[in-house]
C-alpha cells in the first residue's frame, strides 16, 4: 500500500483546501429545513443575461468536440470590449485558474507574492501550491489599502503584488492618483496584478486598468465571469497584459483550459452590457436597503463597492453560526481583523429581508 503522505513534497502536509461557502443542500439536510438562503460566496443571484444563456443550445452542438484551444472567439469579443489586441488577452477557468497561471509562469521557491491583508485567500494558497509563498501586509484601520506599507514590503525576490480593485473581503476602492503614484515607485520588474472580479459594482472612481496598461507594461489586469455576469458555474475569467507576458503564460497553459459552453456563452454575455448595467442597479438598490437597515440597528459597516459588506456584529463566528440555525449562510472570516465580522453578499429583495430579519433576531435587536 502506498503510504501518499511520505511520498509528497516538504510543505504539501502544512497546506489545507479552500473551503468554499456552504451549499444550501448541506445546510437543508443539516437543519431539516426547506429555507435556507446563501449570502456567502459573492455571486449574482439575478441570473446572467439572456442572449448568454440562450447560447447554451449552440454549446449543445459542441458537446463532443474538443473546446477551441485558445479560446480565440471568446477572446475576440474581450478584446473588442476593451478595445486591446487579442493577443492582450488570454482566458481561464474562472480567474482563480488565471492566477495560478501567472504564478507558474513567473514565481519560483525563491521568489514571492505581496499583497494587501485581508485580502482574498487564493493569493496565498496558490503561491504555497508551488512551493512560493505571501507576504501580507496590513491595511490601514479602515480597511484601505496603505500604499507605503506595500511597497515596504517589496525587494528583489517580489515577483508578484495582487491588488484585488474593489477588495475581497472588505469591498475596499482605490483611485487613479494613489495608484499611479505607487506605480511610478515601484520597480518595473515587479508584476502587478489588478484583480477587478468586482469593478462591475464599483461606484467611486478608480485606475483605468486598460488605459494604465499602455505606460507600465508590468501592469496587468484580471477579470471575471462569475460575479456581475452571472455566471460562476461556467468557470471563466481572463487577463490582459503585454503580449510576450500572455505568450508566456500560454507555455504553461494546458490545452483546452476553457470549456465550450464557457467560451460560447461568455462570448455572448461580453455583448450584453445593457444586462450588466440591470444587475449593478439591482445590487445597489440592496445595498442600499440593507445599509438602511443595519444602521437602524445600530451596527457599523464598511462602506462597499461591491456585492457584499462587511457587518461588524460583535463575536462574528457566534453570530454567523447562529445565522445557520435560522438558515441563513452568510461568511465568517475570523482572523485578528475579522473576529467581530460576517461579510454578507447582496442578493435577491427577499433574501435580503429575511438576512435582516435574522440577523435582528440573533442580536436581539
Ligand atoms: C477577489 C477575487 N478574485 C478572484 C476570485 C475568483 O473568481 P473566479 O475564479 O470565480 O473567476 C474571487 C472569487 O470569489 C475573488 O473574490
Amino acid at each position: 500500500m502506498a503510504d501518499y503522505k511520505s511520498l509528497v513534497w516538504d510543505g504539501l502536509l502544512e497546506l489545507s483546501a479552500y473551503v468554499p461557502g456552504k451549499p444550501v443542500k448541506e445546510l437543508q439536510r443539516e437543519l431539516g429545513i426547506e429555507k435556507v438562503i446563501k449570502l456567502a460566496s459573492n455571486e449574482n443571484p439575478y441570473g446572467a443575461s439572456p442572449k448568454a444563456t440562450a447560447a447554451l443550445k449552440e454549446y449543445e452542438k459542441e458537446i463532443t468536440r474538443y473546446p477551441i484551444g485558445d479560446s480565440f472567439y471568446l477572446r475576440n469579443e474581450i478584446a473588442k470590449f476593451h478595445n486591446v489586441d487579442i493577443d492582450n488577452i488570454v482566458c481561464g477557468a474562472g480567474s482563480d485558474e488565471i492566477i495560478q497561471l501567472l504564478y507558474m509562469a513567473f514565481l519560483s521557491t525563491d521568489t514571492h507574492v505581496v499583497a494587501p491583508s485581508p485580502s482574498f485567500s487564493e493569493y496565498e494558497l496558490l503561491a504555497r501550491s508551488l512551493k512560493s509563498s505571501c507576504r501580507w501586509v496590513e491595511t490601514n484601520k479602515d480597511f484601505s489599502i496603505n500604499f507605503d506599507n506595500i511597497l515596504n514590503a517589496v525587494n528583489n525576490e517580489t515577483r508578484f503584488i495582487m491588488l484585488a480593485n474593489p477588495n475581497n473581503p472588505t469591498g475596499t476602492l482605490f483611485g487613479e492618483k494613489a495608484f499611479t503614484d505607487f506605480m511610478d515607485r515601484l520597480s518595473p520588474d515587479v508584476l502587478v496584478v489588478l484583480d477587478e472580479a468586482y469593478i462591475e459594482f464599483a461606484e467611486g472612481e478608480y485606475p483605468d486598468a486598460f488605459m494604465l496598461m499602455k505606460k507600465y507594461n508590468n501592469l496587468m489586469t484580471m477579470r471575471t465571469f462569475s460575479k456581475a455576469y452571472g455566471l460562476a458555474s461556467i468557470r471563466c475569467g481572463y487577463l490582459a497584459a503585454d503580449k510576450e507576458c500572455i505568450s508566456l503564460i500560454n507555455r504553461v497553459r494546458p490545452p483546452f483550459n476553457v470549456n465550450s459552453a464557457a467560451q460560447i456563452i461568455c462570448a455572448e454575455a461580453v455583448k450584453d452590457q445593457e444586462h450588466i448595467k440591470k444587475i449593478v442597479a439591482l445590487n445597489k438598490a440592496g445595498k442600499e436597503y440593507i445599509y438602511k437597515e443595519i444602521t437602524a440597528m445600530g451596527l457599523e459597516y464598511v462602506k462597499t463597492d461591491t456585492n457584499f459588506m462587511l457587518i461588524k456584529v460583535g463575536d462574528g463566528r457566534k453570530v454567523f453560526d447562529d445565522l445557520l440555525k435560522e438558515g441563513v449562510i452568510v461568511r465568517f472570516l475570523g482572523g485578528s481583523r475579522l473576529k467581530e465580522y460576517i461579510r454578507v453578499s447582496i442578493g435577491l429583495d427577499e433574501e435580503n429581508k429575511t438576512f435582516i430579519s435574522a440577523l435582528k433576531k440573533v442580536l436581539n435587536k
